[in-house]
C-alpha cells in the first residue's frame, strides 16, 4: 500500500530534521525540502533505510525559497512518483525560516521583504499550488510559527511581523479551506538556539517554568499529532 506523503520545507536539519525522521519512523514517505542541507537530509533517509531492511522512505527536493521558481517546486512535488502513487499529498509543513536580529536602523526593506517571502509568500504559494493534491487525500497544512505574538522581540521586527502574518494566514485559511483541508500552527518556545544567541537563549531558559528548553522531538510529536488529528483545524499555536 502506498505510504501517505508529507512535504516539509527546511526539513534537513535541527527541528525540521526531527520532524522528517519521526514521520518516516511513523510510516510516512517524506519529501524533504532543503536549500543547503543535502547531506543532512540524505543521512536522515539513509539512517531510516539502514534500520528498516533498506526501505527508502524519503526523497530530497532542493530549492532556494528566496530565488527559485516556486511553480517548478510545486510541479516537482505534485509529479513526484510517490505523490502520484499515493494519489495526492497528506501534509504540507511550512517550517523553513530565517532568524537573524537586525537593529531597526540597519534593517533594509530588502531584508524585511525576504522575511515575508520565506515566512508568508512561500507558504501561501505552496498552499495554493498544492491545494488540489492535499484535498485529494483530505490532508492538512501546518505552519511553524513562534511565541512572539503580541510581544516586542528586540531587533526582530522583520521576523516577528512575518511570523505572525503566517499565523494569521494559516488561521484564515483554516476557515477558507475547510472541510477539505485542515490548517494548523505549532508555536515552539525555546527549542534549539541559533549560533548567535547562546547567551540570550540561556537567559530565556531562566524564565521558562520548566527550567529547560524543549527538544526538537517535542515539535515533531506535535506535527505528527496535528497531521493525524482529523478533527483539529484552525489551531493557532499548539
Ligand atoms: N529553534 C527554535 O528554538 C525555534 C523557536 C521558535 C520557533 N521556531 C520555528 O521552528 C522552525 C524550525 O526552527 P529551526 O531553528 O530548526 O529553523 P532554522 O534552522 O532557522 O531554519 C530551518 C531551515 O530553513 C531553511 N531555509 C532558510 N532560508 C532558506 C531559503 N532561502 N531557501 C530555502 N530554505 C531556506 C534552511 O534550510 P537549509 O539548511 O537546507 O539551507 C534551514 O535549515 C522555524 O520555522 C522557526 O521559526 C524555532
Amino acid at each position: 500500500m502506498a505510504k501517505p506523503v508529507v512535504f516539509i520545507t527546511g526539513g534537513g536539519r535541527r527541528i525540521g530534521a526531527a520532524i522528517s525522521s519521526l514521520l518516516m519512523e511513523s510510516g510516512y514517505y517524506v519529501l524533504i525540502h532543503v536549500r543547503n542541507s543535502v547531506a543532512e537530509a540524505q543521512s536522515i533517509i539513509d539512517n531510516y533505510s539502514k534500520s528498516n531492511d533498506g526501505q527508502i522512505s524519503g526523497d530530497i527536493i532542493r530549492a532556494d525559497l528566496l530565488n527559485d521558481d516556486m511553480a517548478k517546486l510545486i510541479d516537482l512535488v505534485i509529479n513526484h512518483p510517490k505523490v502520484v502513487e499515493y494519489g495526492g499529498l497528506f501534509g504540507l509543513i511550512n517550517n523553513a525560516s530565517i532568524y537573524q536580529p537586525i537593529s531597526f536602523s540597519d534593517l533594509t526593506f530588502e531584508e524585511f521583504k525576504n522575511n515575508f517571502t520565506i515566512h508568508v509568500d512561500v507558504p501561501f504559494l505552496l498552499t495554493k499550488g498544492l491545494y488540489d493534491s492535499l484535498k485529494a487525500k483530505s490532508g492538512s497544512v501546518i505552519g511553524i510559527v513562534d511565541t512572539s505574538q503580541g510581544r516586542a522581540w528586540q531587533d526582530l521586527t522583520h521576523y516577528t511581523a512575518s511570523k505572525n502574518a503566517l499565523r494569521q494566514m494559516m488561521i484564515n485559511l483554516a476557515g477558507d479551506l475547510h472541510p477539505h483541508v485542515r490548517v494548523n500552527c505549532i508555536a515552539p518556545g525555546a527549542i534549539v538556539s541559533a549560533d548567535w544567541e547562546a547567551e540570550h537563549f540561556a537567559s530565556v531558559l531562566e524564565k521558562v517554568p520548566m527550567g529547560r528548553s524543549g527538544e526538537p522531538k517535542d515539535i515533531a510529536n506535535a506535527a505528527k499529532f496535528l497531521l493525524e488529528s482529523n478533527h483539529i483545524s484552525g489551531q493557532p499555536s499548539m
